[in-house]
């Protein structure tokens, strides 16, 4: 989804702001542009396409401007193209915006507005704000956006400057993320931490309703009303180093190999018992899990664990079908939202209905800070650091090891399972040292157009993580489905054109899953499998298998979903595709 950088300082605002919006790129994004105060003026270049588009037509010109605003754009309203990029000016050009969400009544407030003379030039709904602030002002921005932010509905973040006080930014987070940094003579806004590593690790995650009044040298923080507000700055983990390439041909690559460390550093935590929660997860009636995407085939995974070893009911439903489904939830029930960002909506506002319908909600998140951390009542993190690639790698494996520790933390030999869970990175490693055999196989594949993806147990919602990983980055359509499933209908899909990429550890499903792969043979399909290594039978039966360590069935999904993450990225890479930036994609999903 869109982003959005801030800067007031002392030094020249466009190379911040730059800085800011290549951090930002991986949210997914169609223009880019900033705004700055230049010369007592407000200066503005938007470009469509890449951040080097913009660095191109500002190369050269000589803006010596120390406060400023910028922003990547994901279009919703107006097609992707110069107008539409923000950011957007109200009819004087003294007043300029960035925002990042939806203004759902944009008509109406555009149809007022034009009634009153005022010319609208692009198809935005993010214009209406320029204008409303624009009609508000009168000497003093805060007060103006104080003024507009009661008309506005819908689920937004947006920060404004103006020519005629070019010292300050006023932002405002209601349902969007957004972050203030604080530097030394220098404070920054942007929508997400990652943005500000550069530059400071100091960071005041705004709450929704919040306003922040962002000086050279002040910040202060007002609610919806203009009341002062005293929040203390979070020092976040993260360093710039996590936030980079690293010899990493993309942040992907880079992700995928960080797992063994990632997953080390959030099993110690958990080994040590860091977290303790005052509460017995069997105590509860129920577990309901939510989640979307990559964070939902976490939780399934968490699911088959906590069914097994809690023996109470636990159900996964996706956030974005359990809001409207009429799911009975009450004050017996405990729900474990996870969210990589902590700030998608359709996680976050299920997890504050489940709340307000009585239950207890814990989250999983990634980002400390984060809108889903502070609406829970209790927060675990998963440690992973900050992930960049929009296709979940490194969280996926991190959310499991939490989800594991979980699992089995009542257990009274819970030791055993948790040193169990420590030797998981070793062999994590062993399977990234895999890493060329499983590009061979991949590049045989790059150029089908359909796949299916089957398992079955904890091994079926690898297979849903293998087929959304293929499917986001390579754009091959991918059908992950439970292999025993496959006989009720998919069956009709197989002939000698069809790979069918088997997850089949050797496990309490082992020799059902062989059977449904002679079921592929049958009907001449190409079976690919993930097994264990040593598996002759598998690998007699394959055609092309890749092998992982043999280990307990509990803790396969950590080495099966390896081979699944670097097939699809091998492919994508292969087909010269943006692998970090896959089209259409946002890597924080702010809207419903
Ligand atoms: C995963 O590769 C996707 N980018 C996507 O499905 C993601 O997992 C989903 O949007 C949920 O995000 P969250 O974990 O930040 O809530």
């Amino acid at each position: 989804m869109c982003g959005i950088i801030g800067y007031a300082g002392k030094n020249p605002a466009v190379l911040v702001l730059l800085e800011g919006l290549e951090r930002l790129e991986y949210r997914g994004y169609d223009s880019a542009g900033v705004a700055l105060i230049e010369n007592g003026r407000i200066f503005v270049e938007k470009k469509v396409g890449k951040i080097r588009e913009l660095i191109r037509s500002l190369w050269g010109k000589p803006l010596k401007a120390t406060v400023g605003i910028g922003h990547t754009r994901w279009a919703t309203h107006g097609e992707p193209c110069e107008i539409n990029a923000h950011p957007h000016t109200d009819s004087t050009g003294e007043i300029a915006v960035v925002h990042n969400g939806i203004i759902e009544n944009y008509r109406e407030l555009k149809e007022k507005l034009q009634a009153q003379g005022i010319q609208f030039t692009s198809q935005t709904d993010t214009e209406v704000i320029a204008h409303l602030i624009s009609l508000y002002y009168q000497g003093d921005l805060l007060e103006a956006v104080i003024k507009v932010v009661p008309e506005l509905k819908g689920s937004y973040a947006f920060c404004v400057i103006t020519s005629r006080e070019p010292y300050r930014i006023v932002g405002v987070r209601y349902g969007n993320p957004l972050v203030v940094g604080i530097g030394d003579g220098e404070n920054f806004v942007a929508s997400d931490i990652p943005a500000l590593l550069p530059f400071t690790r100091h960071i005041i995650p705004l709450s929704d309703g919040e306003i922040v009044d962002l000086r050279i040298d002040s910040v202060d923080i007002y609610d919806a009303e203009g009341n002062r507000i005293v929040k203390e700055a979070i020092n976040v983990p993260w360093d710039i180093i996590s936030a980079e390439r690293g010899g990493f041909k993309h942040f992907m690559l880079k992700e995928i190999f960080e797992q063994p460390r990632t997953v080390g550093d959030t099993v110690k935590g958990y080994v040590s018992r860091d977290y303790l929660l005052p509460f017995n997860l069997r105590d509860f009636r129920r577990i309901l899990i939510l989640a979307c995407g990559t964070s939902y085939h976490a939780g399934l995974v968490g699911s088959y664990w906590m069914n097994k070893y809690l023996q109470i009911p636990v159900e996964v439903m996706y956030a974005s079908e359990f809001r409207y489904a009429d799911v009975p939830v009450n004050e017996r029930d405990l729900v474990i939202a996870i969210s990589q960002s902590g700030e998608t909506a359709d996680t976050r506002y299920s997890a504050i209905s489940a709340k307000e319908k009585g239950a207890t909600v814990l989250s999983l998140v990634n980002v400390m800070g984060s809108a889903l951390d502070r609406e829970s009542d209790y927060t675990l993190y998963t440690h992973a650091g900050p992930e960049i690639g929009v296709a979940a790698t490194k969280t996926f494996t991190s959310q499991l090891a939490v989800l594991y520790s979980l699992a089995v933390s009542h257990l009274p030999d819970r030791d055993r399972f948790m040193e169990k869970l420590s030797s998981v990175p070793h062999m994590m490693e062993e399977v990234l040292g895999e890493a060329e055999q499983i590009k061979k196989v991949a590049l045989k594949y790059a150029n089908r157009k359909n796949m299916l993806y089957l398992g079955r147990y904890l091994s079926y919602p690898v297979a849903l993580e293998g087929a959304l990983k293929l499917k986001e980055i390579s754009y091959i359509h991918a059908e992950g489905y439970p292999a025993g499933e496959m006989k009720h209908g998919p069956i009709a899909l197989i002939d000698e054109n069809m790979p069918v990429l088997v997850v089949a550890p050797r496990d309490r499903v082992y020799e059902k899953v062989l059977s449904n792969i002679e079921e592929v043979l049958t009907r001449r399909g190409l079976v690919i499998s993930v097994g264990f290594r040593d598996d002759e039978t598998l690998t007699k039966v394959s055609k092309d298998k890749i092998g992982v360590p043999e280990v307990d069935e509990d803790l396969t999904p950590f080495l099966t979903v390896i081979p699944l993450q670097l097939f699809a990225y091998y492919i994508a890479d292969h087909l010269g595709l943006d692998v970090d930036q896959p089209r259409n994609l946002a890597k924080t999903v702010t809207v419903e």
